[in-house]
């Protein structure tokens, strides 16, 4: 039976465990949107996940749509990138990044030249984002041209092939939680009349374009998707047939042989199953032709339900983000049963070292010799699944 602490190789890339760290944005990019040294211990420190997907990353100046967050569309945010990836490599650990364009979740204030955000629709989302002021609402969207999409499915496939030479193993395209590809995949958003909109074939044909080019550029094996059907957060309605638009999507991506697909069901961040909605017609259609990528399931996962979602093959790997924000050892937690520490709400976005890097790790003696959690002999062990005692909190023994 296949546990949740086994090996899995998907795609091109081969993970330790199948613990995935979901994307988290934490706003800490310096000026000039550059990943930053700090960055890079927040990663090392949670390189025991079998894949870190890095938090979103904007791949144009037009895609970002809150403060502090990073780029990969000039040399200096690649070759920033490079002390993140080394870092993690050095752990043994892997990561992705995930691209994103935020699309109308924007303002003025983030802007080249203050420009309207750009998206499907010229209508303004009910939405919040987080600018210099703080949080303030979004603004109002200027509807690209037919002739401008190409564009942006060009800096797609440029962000990948950046973060590939920034040493990255793989990419995640976000098309999750009410962003750019949301809004055209969803006909409760997307009032195009053009070949993007109307029609669902119309609807997916940004999102697929993106994906091929990605895959072109740097090899599907490489290559993933972040999905959230049903999610409603960025104002995202529902679309009028989700399971049909959703399974349709998967059907055509099938044959590009992606790396992996990555789930968020219901809610982000709320409640998993509020939408009807079935998540194994996805899995099917993608696994079916596709038996060595990874569906990975992500929302809400306890270790009980992690654990049943592997080894009942409803899922190849479980994405954890909030466990992950003060249990940068959570692998060696969720392994050995521990308790979780809290999350700390008031440092998410944007600070300094203050709930970013400063949570602790268990304290920890692998059985045999006397080394803390963290370091090498702990990490060895801790991959390998051999016996260590956890002194901190209760003990407990494999
Ligand atoms: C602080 C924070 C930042 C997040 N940033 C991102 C992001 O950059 N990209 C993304 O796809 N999801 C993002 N999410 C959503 C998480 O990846 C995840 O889907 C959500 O937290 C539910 O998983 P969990 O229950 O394991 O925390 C973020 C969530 C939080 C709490």
């Amino acid at each position: 039976m296949t546990t949740l602490f086994d090996p899995i190789t998907f795609g091109d890339i081969e993970a330790g465990n199948r613990i995935v760290m979901a994307p988290l944005t934490r706003n800490r990019a310096g000026p000039g949107a550059l990943p930053t040294a700090l960055m890079a211990t927040y990663y090392e420190q949670r390189a025991t996940a079998g894949l870190i997907v890095a938090e979103a990353t904007q791949i144009s100046a037009e895609g970002q749509g809150y403060r502090g967050t990073p780029g990969i569309y000039n040399d200096a945010q690649t070759e920033a990138w490079r002390h993140i990836t080394d870092a993690v490599h050095e752990q043994d650990g892997r990561i992705a990044l995930q691209l994103w364009h935020v699309g109308r979740i924007s303002h003025v204030s983030l802007q080249p030249e203050g420009q309207a955000p750009v998206s499907s629709t010229a209508r303004r989302a009910n939405a919040q984002t987080f600018t210099a002021k703080g949080f303030e609402e979004v603004s109002k969207p200027r509807a690209l041209r037919s002739d401008e999409i190409p564009r942006i499915v060009a800096e797609f496939a440029e962000g990948a092939r950046r973060a590939i030479a920034a040493g990255f193993d793989g990419v995640e395209v976000h098309g999750a939680n009410g962003y750019l590809l949301e809004q055209f995949l969803r006909d409760s958003i997307n009032d195009r009349t053009d070949q993007y909109g109307g029609s669902e074939d119309n609807r997916l044909r940004f999102p697929l374009e993106v994906m091929a080019a990605i895959a072109a550029e740097i090899g599907a094996g490489r290559t993933g998707l972040r999905l959230s059907p049903v999610t409603p957060v960025n104002d995202a309605g529902q679309d009028s047939d989700a399971q049909g638009l959703f399974n349709h999507l998967i059907e055509h991506l099938a044959p590009l042989k992606l790396a992996f697909i990555h789930v968020i069901q219901g809610a982000t961040g709320g409640a998993r199953e509020g939408v009807p909605f079935d998540y194994d017609a996805l899995r099917s259609r993608f696994k079916k032709g596709n038996p060595v990528s990874a569906w990975i399931v992500n929302n809400g996962y306890t270790r009980a339900l992690a654990l049943e979602a592997v080894e009942s093959g409803r899922a190849d790997m479980v994405a954890f983000g909030r466990p992950f924000i003060s249990n940068p050892d959570l692998v060696a937690r969720l392994r050995f049963d521990e308790l979780l520490a809290a999350m700390d709400s008031e440092t998410l976005y944007g600070g300094d070292a203050a709930g970013y890097t400063d949570y602790p790790e268990l304290e920890a003696v692998p059985v045999g010799s006397e080394h803390r959690v963290g370091s090498d002999s702990w990490q060895a062990a801790a991959r390998s699944g051999s016996a260590v005692q956890i002194i901190a909190g209760a003990v407990k023994k494999e």
